[in-house]
């Protein structure tokens, strides 16, 4: 019933060039996927060149972040309507790195989850406790102010359109993944706060990732969980092979 999606979350990798070259040996890999929507978000400095390569084809493209106005004077900053002129479908919000580095808060998280709702991209919406949340024991309070206060004033309508990724911090990049029983109990908690908020119908239909050290060799028990419905994946999504293991984890 749900949509799974895989998406690569390059952050800082790859130049234009880099992603021209993966992109060739990539898009023909992928071209018999039918049954999950395949997603690459680059820098903003490869969009150009990957929408470019992604068109016509199943790969779709991705932003890593994004401003809540459409222009002004914000500089360095990147509003909605570039990246939709550019073609791009999804936008990363809210990603723990922009949270501990950048500052990003989950008031500034609302309003550009909002605006992307607005204008017609899909915004992943990234919540996750630290290790110290979690060893306080603090992951469920953790996750569901995250999740209230980032989706504050979004409509039930709009909801359904939401994509979020549950990514605990000490998982990201550490080669420690939450087991599937671990990811699968704080994606049902997800669910059931987003039924609060929208009710069951909507909740029901909202896709809801896992991330943090997603490999070939986990994505297949992270995806029968009932309600892990994709990946974010980091390092992973860098390499052809195993991005593309990752993208056909349904295979043997
Ligand atoms: P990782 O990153 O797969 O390298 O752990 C995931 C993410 O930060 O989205």
């Amino acid at each position: 019933m749900r949509r799974p999606i895989i998406a690569g979350n390059w952050k800082m990798h790859k130049t234009a060039r880099e992603t021209a070259e993966f992109a060739e040996a990539f898009i023909p890999r992928i071209a018999d996927v039918r049954d999950v929507e395949v997603v690459i978000a680059p820098p903003y400095t490869s969009i150009a060149t990957l929408a470019e390569k992604a068109r016509g084809t199943n790969l779709r493209v991705g932003a890593q972040n994004m401003h809540q106005e459409d222009q002004g004077a914000f500089t360095g900053e990147i509003s909605a309507p570039m990246l939709k002129e550019l073609g791009v479908e999804y936008v990363i919000i809210g990603h723990s790195e922009r949270r501990a580095y950048y500052g990003e808060t989950d008031e500034g998280v609302n309003l550009k989850v909002k605006k992307a709702l607005a204008s017609g991209l899909t915004p992943i919406m990234c919540v996750g406790e630290t290790l110290e949340e979690r060893e306080k024991d603090a992951t469920a309070d953790v996750v569901r102010l995250q999740v209230e206060e980032g989706l504050k004033g979004v409509v039930p309508g709009d909801g359904e359109k939401l994509v979020i990724a549950y990514e605990p911090v000490w998982a990201i990049g550490t080669g420690k993944t939450a087991t599937p029983d671990q990811a699968q109990e704080v994606h049902s908690l997800i669910r059931k706060i987003l039924g609060k908020l929208f009710g069951e119908e909507t909740a029901k239909k909202v896709r809801i990732l896992y991330g943090g050290s997603v490999k070939p060799e986990n994505i297949a028990s992270l995806m029968a969980q009932e309600d892990i419905d994709g990946a974010l994946v980091g390092g992973a999504s860098l390499k052809v092979d195993s991005f593309e293991k990752i993208v056909k984890y349904y295979e043997p």
